[in-house]
């Protein structure tokens, strides 16, 4: 049985950039395999990309509690937003412990598909932190439609990962952007079909009841 990802061999890699002159020219025009750009600065100076990445992991903290949140909290005075949470109580409590928005997300099920979804959770988090808590959500934004159904399940304001990054691999910075046009042009159209006239008035009326 398969447990991890499969990974293309060389051959097949150099072949396929072989096939894709363009693509490969762009590729390797923009400095070849990205690096993860927050961490660069913290890993030994020289590092190529997949050193960076083998720093990051060794710096993994895989083990924070709700101490560190509040540690956290109080060493940092701007802006604070806990991203990745899906169980309504988590979500209660990072915002009793002053979060300024959590964000309602499963990180797109990357780490484990089966997981709980982010939109399941929702409509049972937003009861539970109020009207008032800042509620972000990621997780399967891919149509107009999506927004719509987030936005009446609870959520102020909605990222979007793989839609945009679809975008990126057929059309780099333009493609993100026509992407996010995409999706603009279907939530006016969804909006207009459902007769509903500006983002505010989206509300959980526009959704069954038997939605979660
Ligand atoms: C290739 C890839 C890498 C990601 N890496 C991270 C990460 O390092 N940290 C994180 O919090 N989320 C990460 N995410 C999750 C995104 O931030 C976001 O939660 C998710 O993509 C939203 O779902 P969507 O792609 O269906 O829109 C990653 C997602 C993808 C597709």
């Amino acid at each position: 049985m398969a447990t991890g990802p499969t990974l293309r061999t060389f051959p097949s890699l150099a072949l396929d950039a072989l096939r894709h002159p363009y693509w490969t020219a762009e590729y390797l025009r923009g400095g070849g395999l990205p690096k993860l750009e927050i961490w660069t600065a913290y890993a030994p100076p020289g590092s190529s990309a997949s050193q960076v990445a083998a720093y990051y992991v060794e710096h993994w903290n895989n083990a924070q509690t709700w101490r560190d949140l509040d540690r956290i909290r109080n060493l940092w005075k701007d802006t604070f937003v806990v991203k990745g949470l899906v169980h309504a109580d988590d979500a209660a409590r990072a915002i009793a412990a002053g979060a300024d928005a959590v964000t309602i997300s499963n990180h797109g099920g990357n780490k484990l598909d089966c997981m709980q979804g982010a939109l399941d959770s929702l409509a049972q988090v937003r009861a539970s932190v109020g009207r008032d808590a800042r509620l972000f959500f990621d997780g399967g934004i891919r149509r107009g439609s999506d927004l719509i159904v987030a936005k009446a399940l609870g959520a102020d304001f909605c990222f979007t990962g793989r839609a945009t990054i679809y975008g990126v691999t057929a059309g780099g910075l333009r493609g993100a952007q026509r992407a996010i046009e995409i999706l603009q042009s279907d939530l006016a159209y969804t909006m207009a079909m459902i007769g509903c006239r500006s983002v505010p008035d989206i509300t959980r009326d526009y959704v069954s009841p038997t939605q979660p």
